[in-house]
């Protein structure tokens, strides 16, 4: 048995990388026009969202929220957290999932606060997002299964946590994190999440490829039987159109 092919490697990915260039030389995501269906609220904030020009590259791209739409659709968890809401795209598709499921509540955490211009958010962005997250919730028909937490990650979610464990209502299913991408940050939310994280619960984490320009998801995912005090079964998965990255942990044990 040969060595298992690098997911960066275009030649197995021909087509996205086509994809990618598109995007990247548009500067901006590409609403697919099969979701293109102003007759579903959802879809039309979300489509609303992709406009907006802050959200390249920053919010997940259409192709990776569906990916992640199709796994909480599937899955059908009761409870999932999200570190990182930032506009609100990978929140709306978690929420809609869960609803299209028919139960769940999906819990966002960010510190919504106002953002200077860097290398992955070439435009500015203001305080009031919190104001604007839910606006585009309840715009949607989603305000029911989403709550937004403002705050520092690590620290507002043992907050969340320490609130319901005395009550033993303090177990999720599923978490996506996407907030802090230094090592030590997301090993931070790691550390808070993973107690809560049921047997048989899935973890995702954005950017863990090389292109994403961070290295902390993926020196966590690396190391991980150091960090973690479950065991997992681990998916490296290639995102179109731009390859950031994605790895779902299993939780086994
Ligand atoms: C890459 S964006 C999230 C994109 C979002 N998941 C999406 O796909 O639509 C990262 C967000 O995490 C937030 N963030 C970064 N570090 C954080 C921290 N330590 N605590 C709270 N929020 C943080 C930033 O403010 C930003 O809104």
């Amino acid at each position: 048995m040969g060595a298992p092919p690098d997911p960066n490697t275009s030649m197995h990915f021909p087509h996205a990388e086509l994809d990618a260039s598109a995007a990247a030389r548009l500067g901006r995501w590409i609403f697919p026009a099969f979701l293109d269906n102003p007759s579903c609220p959802w879809l039309r904030v979300l489509k609303d969202l992709y406009d907006d020009p802050r959200s390249f590259p920053s919010s997940l791209a259409p192709e990776a929220g569906l990916l992640l739409h199709a796994l909480v659709r599937n899955l059908a968890p009761r409870r999932v957290i999200e570190t990182g809401t930032y506009l609100g795209v990978s929140s709306l598709w978690i929420a809609a999932a869960l609803d299209e499921a028919g139960a769940g509540e999906l819990h966002s955490f960010d510190n919504f606060e106002a953002m200077t211009p860097g290398p992955w958010r070439p435009n500015p962005l203001a305080t009031g997002r919190l104001e604007s997250v839910t606006a585009a919730a309840a715009r949607a028909g989603l305000a029911d299964r989403v709550r937004y937490h403002p705050g520092n990650c690590p620290h507002a979610l043992h907050q969340f946590f320490r609130d319901r464990a005395p009550r033993g209502d303090s177990r999720i299913e599923l978490a996506f994190l996407d907030a802090d991408h230094s090592f030590e940050g997301v090993r931070a939310e790691f550390r808070a999440i993973e107690p809560h994280l049921a047997p048989g619960g899935y973890l995702v984490l954005h950017d863990t490829s090389r292109l994403s320009g961070c290295d902390g998801p993926s020196r966590l995912v690396a190391d991980l039987p150091q960090h973690a005090q479950g065991q997992y079964a681990l998916v490296d998965l290639y995102t179109a159109p731009v390859n950031f990255g994605m790895v779902v942990l299993h939780r086994w044990e």
